[in-house]
């Protein structure tokens, strides 16, 4: 059996995209996935079912994936823990997790360039042209400083992170959402550009925050990080009203995780996830906690 983690971003989603670090960090929600010789190939996740190079994404995704491992014939079992297209990364950790297990059974080294590769194969089926963070996080617990240029970097936290997710809204599209902001810098690009420095000095500051264990530090920082994705117009109603939710329960910062439009907040505890965990749950949203420790390599473990 094979495992992945799903993530969040803690600082630099969209800024990312123009060269701009972000911090990631794995999360213990992830995918479960197995793989056993069969007389074809096949992929099962939950109650979708899907064949090599059928024409769904699923399909043409698996396909892409067992032929940059050059794999024999198997049929794979996924279990997803993640709600998908909600910034937490569910479709690189089931690239990571495939892969893993293809691996895993035909008695290969889980050698990590292969099995991202192969994510990044099956990625580029449904982002078209990913950067790569997500499979990065996917493939490592702990907290990661990723850049397009130098990949990803592992961080080494000064202090546990306890986390609480929170489902702001319905998943959106990043393609399109990358693209908004993209059409926006054509536009406006002095704002813009502005915006993008702004949040290359903050992720800056919260790396200095992570290894120095400064947790109000960052969750400022995080709160920073949200004003100037409110102003690229990646926020939404419902993900404001859950970052002040968190932040009236006593988080030390909120923001939303990933592409925006809906999807997720991530908001950092002051000890616990439970007060806010409950101000969601009260308020109506789904969530759950996580924690993030040590630095990459190491478990991470739900609260
Ligand atoms: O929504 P997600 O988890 O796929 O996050 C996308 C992060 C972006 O910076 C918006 C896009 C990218 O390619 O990095």
């Amino acid at each position: 059996m094979a495992r992945a983690n799903g993530k969040v971003i803690l600082l630099g989603e969209h800024a990312v995209v123009y060269g701009v670090p972000a911090i990631a960090a794995g999360i213990e929600r992830g995918v479960e996935a197995r793989a056993r010789p069969a007389e074809s190939s096949s992929l099962r996740i939950g109650e979708r079912r899907a064949l090599p190079g059928d024409d769904s994404d699923l399909g043409r995704a698996f396909a892409a994936l067992l032929g940059a491992l050059a794999a024999p014939k198997l049929a794979v079992e996924a279990t997803l823990e993640l709600p998908p297209g909600s910034g937490l990364g569910a479709s690189a950790a089931l690239g990571v997790a495939i892969a893993r297990a293809v691996l895993e059974e035909t008695g290969s080294a889980p050698d990590s360039a292969r099995v991202l590769a192969a994510a990044a194969a099956w990625e580029g089926v449904y982002h078209g042209n990913p950067s790569g963070v997500d499979a990065a996080a996917a493939a490592h617990a702990g907290c990661l400083l990723f850049d397009k240029i130098n990949g990803p970097r592992p961080l080494t936290l000064g202090r546990d992170l306890i986390l609480a997710i929170g489902l702001a809204g319905p998943p959106a599209s990043t393609k399109l959402m990358v693209e908004g902001v993209a059409r926006l810098r054509e536009r406006r690009p002095a704002v813009v550009d502005k915006a993008l420095e702004g949040i290359r000095a903050l992720v800056g500051n919260a790396k200095l925050c992570l290894e120095a264990g400064d947790l109000p530090g960052l969750g400022s920082l995080m709160n920073y990080n949200q004003m100037l994705l409110s102003g690229l117009f990646v926020s939404t109603e419902g993900i404001e009203r859950c970052c002040g939710l968190a932040r009236d329960a006593g988080a030390l910062g909120a923001k939303l995780t990933g592409a925006g439009g809906g999807g997720a907040v991530v908001a950092l505890c002051d000890g616990t996830s439970e007060p806010i965990l409950g101000a969601w749950r009260a308020a109506g949203v789904e969530c759950f906690g996580s924690a993030v420790r040590g630095s990459v390599g190491e478990a991470s473990v739900r609260t």
